[in-house]
């Protein structure tokens, strides 16, 4: 397996790669990589002719009082598992690679892409600007790579939401694939966020996968109705006071805005701070 480290290499390779008539699949990632990473990867090696894993912590996705500074890095074990779930390149740039001084504007950069409105929902609304790093970086993921295919977690789902409606508006020639979450045998969905769990918060964790699975539950026994859904979902929460909800809701999985009957497709999703660490999880409606 390849290491490359700038944007100009990884393209050239992709259009190498393509030139000879292989597909290429993309899985962006921000290191950290556990079985739910490996998932999109094996995915990618079994659509495309070749996969590129991307590994960058990216800065401006976080805020100011969030973890970037402690996010955990691990990249020999990532590319290691990279390499054993099916991928031929790691794209692992630096800071300076991504958001060049050069280009100005005191932060590294001065375009930035936004998707108005749905940015702002779900973990938009607590992480204010969070979506503006994400879809910029994505973007420029994107245009690196050239890739026929990039991939995606379910787990976050208001990203793919802002990811998709950023190819859609821009005209982006990726198709998104989006792959289920990968859950622990107790439930908890993976996320690489679980380290900073101490024993008792990956016990009180769970709470997320809890309300999420009676909410479906629910759904397979018939209620639709968002009010006694949200209800229910809270009330599981309620169950865990040491864990402070974020959201709870029942949206439209393409607009994220609220709605007022589940049908196949909306999103049930919470977050919600277990200690210092914020969990997400979710279900599609089927
Ligand atoms: P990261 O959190 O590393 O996640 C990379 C990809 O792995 C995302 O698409 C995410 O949804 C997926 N993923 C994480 N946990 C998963 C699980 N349990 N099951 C299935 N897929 C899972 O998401 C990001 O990085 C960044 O925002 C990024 C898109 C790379 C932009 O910086």
């Amino acid at each position: 397996m390849e290491i490359v480290r700038t944007v100009a290499e990884l393209r050239g390779w992709s259009r190498g790669e393509r030139g000879k008539g292989r597909t290429v699949g993309l899985v962006p990632t921000m290191g950290a990589l556990h079985a739910g990473h490996a998932s999109l990867i094996e995915a990618g090696a079994k659509s495309c002719g070749r996969v590129v894993v991307s590994i960058f912590v990216n800065p401006t996705q976080f805020g100011p009082n969030e973890d970037f500074a402690r996010y955990p890095r691990s990249f020999e074990a990532d590319c290691r598992l990279a390499e054993a779930a099916g991928a031929q390149v790691v794209f692992a740039p630096g800071v300076e690679e991504m958001y060049p001084e050069a280009s100005g504007g005191g932060a590294g950069a001065s375009t930035f892409v936004e998707v108005a409105g749905l940015g702002d929902r779900l973990d938009g609304r607590s992480r204010p600007g969070h979506f503006r790093g994400v879809v910029t970086v994505v973007a420029k993921l994107l245009i690196a790579c050239e890739a026929d295919k990039a991939f995606f977690g379910q787990k976050d789902a208001a990203q793919v939401a802002v990811v998709r409606r950023m190819v859609e508006d821009l005209a982006v020639g990726t198709e998104i694939v989006v792959c289920p979450i990968v859950r622990e045998a107790d439930g908890l969905a993976l996320s690489s966020r679980n380290v900073y769990l101490s024993a008792e918060e990956r016990r009180q964790a769970l709470v997320l996968s809890r309300a999420v699975r009676t909410v479906e539950l629910l759904v397979a026994g018939g209620e639709r109705r968002a009010e006694a859904l949200v209800a229910a979902g809270r009330a599981v929460f309620a169950e865990e006071p040491g864990v402070r909800v974020d959201y709870v809701e029942l949206v439209d999985w393409g607009t994220l805005e609220p709605v007022e009957v589940a049908v196949p497709g909306t999103l049930f999703a919470v977050a919600a701070w277990v200690g210092a660490t914020r969990l997400i999880d979710n279900a599609v409606i089927v």
